[in-house]
């Protein structure tokens, strides 16, 4: 199956992240909230407390204390990470991310991961949930890589996507620059194109771009990198090496709206001009300007978008005004170590459950999902 989402660039595994400061707040973490477990009503308690009179100051309790209990039904892919990375990496910190099975009955809302339960009914939080609890639909794929699982249409209060229209969208987004940036400069170019490419298993929708790349590379040159072809990246390659490139193929493996993902962000972020296939340009004008980018649907044929490439190869100044953009904008780099594939979207749901309290209810989620 595709290992495609909007935040993971799949290509080996992670060598520890959980530091001994985490390990150490985790523990202390883990004896608070058993006793928070062992008596829910406290939680009520503890919390009117630490609104004024609470003597002993406990600095873990104030930082838990009041915020909504997320719970992490299960790790997707089981890739785990560090739970303080919300905070660390995207200073993400308005709820309890946890993923003790113990807090089930007073968590405020529960992400259940959508894959995991493609086999097993079983895996999902048991019924009936608390009446406060909202369970979040957590689900990074595109619907050419989505298996339904049938009965499950209407068990959701809130859905989880790369989607724009989601309850909870989830998305690396360009920042705006406070202040015009005049110091960007474009990285050392030694090569014209390059695509790096981990899945190639026809079942995942790649075959559109696999028949624009064979027609493509009959005009410019193109080099390749990445599992699919046998030249292995490594984490610390992975940005450098789109930075060496002029272009980079942004390629999304099955096109969809809003579909757009770190294949487009690698060279955004990296100093490199995305050549992107995917849903239509005014889509991806949602999320970058135009002139940041290259379109395949630009050009009547390969052959002309390879003739263009050749041409900016040559005119400095007009490969230049790729990198306009950038004055007002600035894109940031996404995580790449394949155990961090779900950090932004789990950190995202905890912004969100922080942030809206109200009752809602999701329902028919394949409707929406794939029409
Ligand atoms: C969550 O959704 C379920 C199923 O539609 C519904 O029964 C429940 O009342 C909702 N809860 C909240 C807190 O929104």
């Amino acid at each position: 199956m595709s290992r495609t989402s909007l935040t993971g660039f799949p290509v080996g595994r992670l060598t520890g992240t959980v530091g001994i400061a985490g390990l150490v707040s985790l523990t202390l973490l883990y004896f608070w909230t058993s006793l928070l477990t062992n008596c829910p009503s406290q939680r009520r308690q503890f919390k009117q407390l630490s609104d004024g009179q609470h003597e002993e100051k406990n600095p873990l309790a104030e930082e838990t204390l009041g915020k909504p209990v997320l719970l992490l039904w299960v790790w997707p892919e089981n890739y785990r990470f560090d739970l303080s990375d919300c905070k660390t990496i995207y200073n993400i910190d308005g709820c309890h991310l946890t993923d003790d099975r113990a807090l089930y009955s007073s968590s405020d809302a529960v992400l259940v991961f959508h894959k995991a339960i493609r086999w097993y009914w079983y895996n999902l939080p048991p019924s009936p949930r608390p009446s406060f609890q909202k369970w979040i639909w957590l689900h990074v794929e595109s619907p050419t890589n989505t298996w339904k699982i049938p009965g499950i249409e209407n068990l959701f209060n809130l859905t989880l996507s790369y989607r724009e229209d989601a309850d909870i969208p989830v998305r690396l987004r360009l920042t705006i620059n406070k202040t015009p940036n005049e110091d960007f400069k474009i990285p050392k170019k030694d090569k014209l194109v390059c695509w790096i490419v981990s899945n190639n298993a026809p079942s995942t929708g790649v075959g559109r771009r696999n028949a624009y790349y064979n027609e493509l590379k009959k005009h410019v040159n193109i080099h390749l990198f990445g599992k699919a072809y046998g030249t292995f990246l490594d984490y610390k390659s992975y940005y450098p090496t789109i930075a060496s490139c002029k272009f980079y193929l942004s390629f999304e493996n099955s096109i969809h709206k809003d579909y757009i993902t770190e294949k487009f962000n690698g060279p955004l972020s990296a100093g490199t001009v995305p050549v992107v296939l995917g849903p239509p340009r005014k889509n991806y004008e949602r999320f970058a300007p135009g002139d940041a980018f290259i379109h395949v649907d630009d050009f009547p044929d390969a052959k002309s978008l390879a003739e263009y490439l050749m041409q900016l190869d040559r005119d400095e100044d007009a490969y230049r005004r790729y990198f306009n953009w950038r004055r007002h904008f600035s894109a940031r780099p996404h995580l790449i170590v394949q155990n961090q594939e779900f950090v932004l979207a789990i950190c995202t749901a905890c912004d969100h459950v922080a942030r809206h309290k109200e009752y809602q209810e999701a329902h028919d989620i394949y409707e929406w999902f794939f029409n």
